[in-house]
């Protein structure tokens, strides 16, 4: 039974310990990321590659939703149907990215902007119409000394909200994703800091433009290091500290956080999700919308080899069970052999 309403959606997606596969790389992302492969990036390739994730055996048992790019909503699977309906046959529900990718916050600015509201609401309708039953928006909010601004933060947490509210309205439930950088040489404690700040003026949006809340999912970063930075927080830190920051910013009636992986290896983001479970005391789902974290194993097993793609599904199956073993704070690293 595919579910119906927008809260009957947002449950379903995370129930279980499922997560979300991020499959939602613009055409340039993907095209870096083929190149990585050195994989020309045709419509075939993309095809191929996608619905190689969709059909591996881990679907069904981890996958509660999939997010697409235009593209992927509109192709065919080698047998004639559907992508999206080979998503749904596995008991997954197909998403859209809606956004369409940044700008400069203003002329000779390094912070971005968020766009894509322009013809959003006619965009939602046929997205709809395709059957997609929930979408994302991502902002970027870069950390430096003097960054992010006021203003970076304050217009792109309303484009969220005021994204939300179209999504919603078209009865898709909205992934708001406000990502925190972690490139850069800031501290965990500015990453902290920071992340707060970004989801305290996010619920105070989505309060204001009326949001249903509980038929919303939130995909936020976690609380890391920069990169860059000489320390790095340790997996149980950074457990700790995520688990402060939403607990101080997240209202208890949103049915799930799902995190995106952001440059995180592939153990480092299952470890720290099994963390912050194994900590627990919170009333969402804690879960996962990983795009490399997920991919990452399978995309190298591939690498444009068909004799290969039934290795790159374990691959990714692999990761995909990890993931959920960590929504539910049983994953341990002797799983990984
Ligand atoms: P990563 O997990 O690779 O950060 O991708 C998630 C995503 O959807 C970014 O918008």
């Amino acid at each position: 039974m595919i579910p119906k309403t927008l809260e009957e959606i947002a449950n379903y997606i995370v129930r279980d310990g499922k997560g979300i596969l991020a499959a939602d790389e613009s055409t340039g992302t993907i095209e870096k990321r083929f190149k990585s492969i050195d994989v020309e990036s045709t419509e075939d390739n993309r095809r191929k590659y996608r619905e190689m994730l969709f059909r591996s055996p881990a679907m069904a048992e981890a996958i509660g939703g999939v997010i697409l790019f235009d593209e992927t909503l509109r192709q065919k699977a080698s047998d004639g149907n559907y992508l999206r309906e080979v998503i749904l046959d596995h008991g997954s529900l197909p998403g859209i990215k809606v956004d369409q990718g940044v700008k400069e916050l203003e002329s000779g600015s390094n912070e971005k902007i968020t766009t894509g509201l322009d013809g959003l609401h006619e965009r939602c309708q046929e997205y709809d119409k395709l059957g997609a039953k929930f979408t994302k928006w991502r902002a970027v909010i870069h950390v430096s000394d003097d960054l992010p601004s006021d203003k970076c933060i304050r217009e792109n947490m309303n484009a969220l909200a005021e994204y939300a509210l179209i999504a919603q309205q078209n009865n898709m439930v909205p992934i708001v994703e406000p990502e925190v950088i972690m490139d850069g040489s800031h501290s965990v404690e500015r990453c902290h800091v920071v992340t707060n700040q970004v989801l305290l003026i996010l619920f105070e949006m989505l309060d204001k433009k009326n949001v249903n809340i509980k038929g919303t999912l939130l995909k936020p970063n976690m609380v890391v290091s920069g990169t860059e930075n000489s320390y790095q927080a340790t997996i149980q830190e950074v457990a700790n500290k995520t688990i402060q920051c939403l607990k101080s910013s997240v209202p208890d009636e949103l049915p799930g956080i799902v995190f995106l992986s952001g440059g995180q290896s592939d153990l480092d983001a299952t470890a720290h999700l099994d963390a912050m479970n194994k900590i627990g005391g919170f009333k969402w789902k804690l879960s996962f919308s990983y795009g490399r974290a997920l991919q990452q194993a399978a995309l190298k097993t591939w690498a444009g080899n068909d004799s290969k793609l039934e290795a790159a599904q374990m691959a990714f199956s692999h990761r995909a069970i990890m993931n959920m073993k960590a929504a539910e704070g049983q994953w341990d690293k002797s799983l990984e052999n």
